[in-house]
């Protein structure tokens, strides 16, 4: 017998089997898209971004297939050249289905660039343009330019979505390609942009900084937890459509014990229903839930060991819930340096996305990180 597939994923995108919720917040990206409002998405990171635009860009293919969509990660991209190469490249192949035309659209949109061809045997995956650096540094405007000039030719609309887009701010000279990307795309009339990404300083700096050129660039969407009630109602669903079950009360747990967050009740959920052979018990959640902090505890280890003594011990506050994390008697008692250094750490903790603060009290942005972090600095497990 086949074994069945799990319905709850994690680790990946989910845009169709797994996805749910958001219908607002795919509406309104929708419409802003289509109707030529540039939007950037922010949340903090696996809240469920690249699987919204996902699912957005299926949207896009059923009902406008007249739009052309380009979709880039940025997460790896390493160099302003390395960016610029693959944009004009993706925005090239998405212009047409004909790869023939990709290379006459090459030759013909470029002026002062020479861009140098490469196709391989199999052009749909083997097609590349390579630019000279001090030829692109001059005239990056002719790549930010491409989808409105190609737009404009072939009659239709672009779509652009940049994933990690915060990534490129980490390049050198940034400052340059800021200003040209700010100044051509706002002129340009067929192409909207998805500039999306989880650096949420980073990602606040480039657009919400009146300083800054993409300062007013389109719509902000501050994206949000999915929330409690859809959760529960596709925990049991997804349970039942795989002949298993859960209660309404123990579904409701996982959402709770994870704080709604996308990723973590997606794998406590897969884990729970790996364990359950019919009916959920309260046995599988727990199990399930050692297995999801043991399974991350590398990745909570490593953020541990690049934290300094001072931070370290300001994690131990915040972990305690403590909030008068400047008085003599915290800074004593967590040995959390001066006041001074208070100041400093809750920053770079903040900067780091290891802490968020909401309504004026600091906590863990990251709910399987604080149960771990209790459990193995103060010896506390968490019974469900
Ligand atoms: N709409 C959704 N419905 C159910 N699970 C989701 C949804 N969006 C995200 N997830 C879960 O969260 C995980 C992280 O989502 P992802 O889109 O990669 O987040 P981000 O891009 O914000 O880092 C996914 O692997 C999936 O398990
Ligand atoms: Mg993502």
């Amino acid at each position: 017998m086949e074994p069945e597939l799990s319905p709850f994923l994690f680790g990946r995108t989910v845009s169709d089997h797994g996805f749910t919720n958001r219908e607002q917040d795919l509406d309104k990206l929708y419409k802003n898209l289509t109707q030529g409002i540039n939007t950037m998405l922010i949340s903090p990171r696996r809240w469920g971004k690249s699987s919204l635009v996902e699912k957005l860009i299926l949207e896009l293919k059923s009902k406008n297939p007249e739009i052309k969509v380009v979709n880039l990660d940025l997460f790896s991209v390493s160099s302003e050249e390395e960016f610029l190469e693959m944009f004009a490249r993706e925005v090239i192949k998405a212009s047409s289905s004909v790869w023939q035309e990709w290379i006459q659209s090459a030759k013909d949109f470029f002026k002062q660039l020479t861009p140098v061809l490469t196709v391989g045997v199999d052009p749909v995956n083997d097609f590349s343009l390579g630019f000279d650096w001090n030829q692109l540094k001059k005239h990056r405007s002719e790549i930010l330019d491409l989808p409105e000039k190609l737009a404009k030719d072939k009659n239709c609309r672009f779509i652009i979505c940049l994933d990690e887009f915060q990534n490129l701010a980490t390049f050198h000279q940034f400052e340059f390609l800021e200003k040209s990307m700010r100044a051509i795309w706002q002129r340009q009339k067929s192409v909207s942009y998805c500039l999306y990404g989880s650096k949420r300083h980073m990602m606040t700096d480039i657009f919400d900084n009146p300083s800054k050129p993409f300062y007013r660039f389109g719509d902000i969407m501050l994206l949000q937890k999915i929330k409690r009630e859809k959760w529960i109602s596709f925990i049991v669903e997804s349970f039942a459509n795989t002949k298993k079950e859960i209660s309404p009360d123990l579904a409701e747990l996982i959402p709770e014990l994870m704080q709604d967050h996308s990723w973590y009740v997606q794998q406590l959920a897969h884990y729970t229903w790996q364990k359950t052979k019919r009916k959920v018990t309260k046995n599988e959640v727990q199990f399930a839930f050692s297995e999801l902090i043991n399974t991350n505890s590398p990745l909570y280890m490593r953020e541990v060991e690049g934290l300094s003594a001072t931070q370290f011990n300001f994690l131990k506050a915040v972990a305690k819930k403590e909030d008068k994390l400047s008085s003599m008697e915290i800074l004593l008692k967590y040995r959390l340096g001066t006041s001074a250094n208070v100041v400093k750490n809750k920053s770079i903790l903040l900067k780091a996305d290891i802490i968020d603060e909401f309504n004026g009290k600091l906590a863990f942005l990251d709910p399987a990180f604080e149960y771990w972090f209790v459990q193995q600095f103060f010896r506390q497990e968490k019974i469900i």
